[in-house]
């Protein structure tokens, strides 16, 4: 019996996604709290690969409540797409989706200042340039537009117009923001509306009553720990609490009703956009982890920057998270690799650092001190049971533990459902999950 936040250790792209469909089984509900569609959760079930952006993954499971939490930004459009292709694919959103009545909107506008702001920014953040900070940014200005205010059109039609006059009274002239109608606006966004209104609810009642009777709820994390827009790399960062702290406010619930929370981490790194990356590898190891693991961004297409694990920035996720166990992904894509290396402190100029540092600009002037493990150089596709690991690789899973000083509990060896092992830790016990 528990509630779990799952979260990303790393730049994001850790595998959420995969995880929260195969534990959700055991969960009555999946929560996202944070983020909107510059998110990208792949689930593979079957034949089938499905791309999720703001619809929470437990959706493939049948009669699993997913709800949207206020923490979450919504682009209306991007949502009822989602959902069309979800009913394509026979799965059943009515009844299964809540959304949060205070969950914000990210409109139009907030797109073309993403797009504009990364095209002559000094210091782009290589943002997917889906709207996401600058909604964040309404938000925290208290002038965002939040879903439930639709039910109100002549007042959300009254907004609409002040900010649309306000960021246009602030674009240079060759803004596109000055092609923006209000009242065109104002329809677009009523239309797809219609199509979910019915979802709206208090996302805190639902999800505390459901705690109240007994009901086990699994928190989506979207991102990573290092793009949390307080804790990560900053500001090469997203702009929400992508942390285990943001579950909390994202959904309101509060910090009492959580039994623990699951860092997901891949068994390399792997960064999309900008900034400092202290294990990046521009060789053809890199090049080789990205084939092999298919790291190209799940809702931009763009490739991922590849690199060793670590263990700085993993102890940094252990402890600003506090994490209680970890599911590692992609130990496949290891497989035929002779060496592998292991970041265990960085080298600042003449100092060794052993602690992550917060400043942009020291990260990006540090240079990994790596262990280097034997590879095992056999197959571990799609493996379900500890036995059937070769002993090489659990010697290198066993250092990691080590090393980390927190229990590996998930292992994942391939994309699928069922390509996973679940082992009998403390804490997977506790959690009712073995
Ligand atoms: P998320 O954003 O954290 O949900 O991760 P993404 O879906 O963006 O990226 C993870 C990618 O790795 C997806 O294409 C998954 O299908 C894939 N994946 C997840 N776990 C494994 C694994 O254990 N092995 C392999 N080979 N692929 C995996
Ligand atoms: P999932 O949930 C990886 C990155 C962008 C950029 C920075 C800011 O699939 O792990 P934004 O559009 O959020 O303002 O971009 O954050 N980014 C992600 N990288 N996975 C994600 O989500 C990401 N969402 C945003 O590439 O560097
Ligand atoms: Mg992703």
């Amino acid at each position: 019996m528990a509630n779990v936040i799952v979260v990303g250790t790393q730049w994001g792209d850790e595998g959420k996604g995969k995880i929260v469909d195969t534990i959700s089984e055991s969960f009555e509900a999946v929560a996202r709290y944070q983020g909107g569609n510059n998110a990208g959760h792949t689930v593979v079930v079957g034949n089938e690969m499905v791309i999720l952006h703001l619809v929470p993954s437990g959706i493939l499971r049948k009669g699993k409540i997913c709800i949207l939490g206020n923490g979450v930004v919504v682009d209306l459009p991007a949502l009822t797409h989602e959902l069309n292709q979800l009913r394509r694919l026979d799965v059943k959103v009515e009844g299964n989706l809540h959304i949060g009545k205070n969950a914000h909107l990210v409109l139009p506008y907030h797109k073309i200042l993403d797009q504009e702001r990364e095209k002559v920014a000094v210091r782009p953040i290589g943002t997917t340039r889906r709207g996401i900070g600058p909604a964040y940014a309404d938000k925290a200005a208290r002038v965002g537009i939040r879903i439930g205010d639709l039910f109100n059109p002549s007042l959300f039609l009254d907004h609409l117009r002040t900010n649309v006059a306000e960021k246009q009274a602030r674009a240079p002239k060759e803004s596109a923001l000055h092609t923006l109608d209000p009242e065109a606006i104002f329809s677009e966004q009523m239309t797809h509306f219609r199509e979910v209104q019915a979802f709206l609810v208090d996302a805190s009642v639902v999800l505390n009553t459901m705690i109240d009777d007994g009901k086990k709820i699994l928190f989506e994390g979207a991102q990573g720990t290092l793009l949390d827009v307080d804790l990560g790399t900053y500001p090469y960062v997203t702009s929400s609490s992508a942390t285990a702290g943001g579950a909390c406010t994202g959904t309101g619930v509060g910090p009492t009703r959580i039994d623990g929370v699951l860092g997901v981490m891949k068994a390399y790194t792997t960064r999309v956009g900008e900034g400092p990356f202290p294990t990046e590898l521009k060789d053809s190891t890199g090049e080789e982890l990205r084939n092999r693991g298919g790291e190209y961004g799940a809702t931009t297409g763009r490739p991922r920057r590849c690199g060793w694990l670590d263990a700085v920035a993993l102890r940094f996720a252990i402890r600003v998270n506090a994490l209680s166990t970890l599911a590692l992904t992609k130990l496949d894509v290891l497989d035929p690799l002779p060496v592998l290396k292991i970041c265990r402190a960085y080298r600042f100029w003449d100092q060794t650092l052993e602690e992550f540092p917060n400043e942009t600009d020291v990260l990006k002037e540090c240079q990994p001190m790596y262990e280097e493990i034997e590879g095992w150089k056999e197959s571990t596709l799609g493996r379900t049971s500890i036995a059937e690991i070769p002993k090489k690789c659990r010697a290198f899973l066993d250092r990691l533990e080590t090393i980390l000083g927190i229990d590996i509990s998930i292992i994942s060896t391939g994309p699928e459902r069922d390509q996973t092992i679940l082992l009998p830790t403390p804490t997977l016990k506790q959690w009712g999950l073995v």
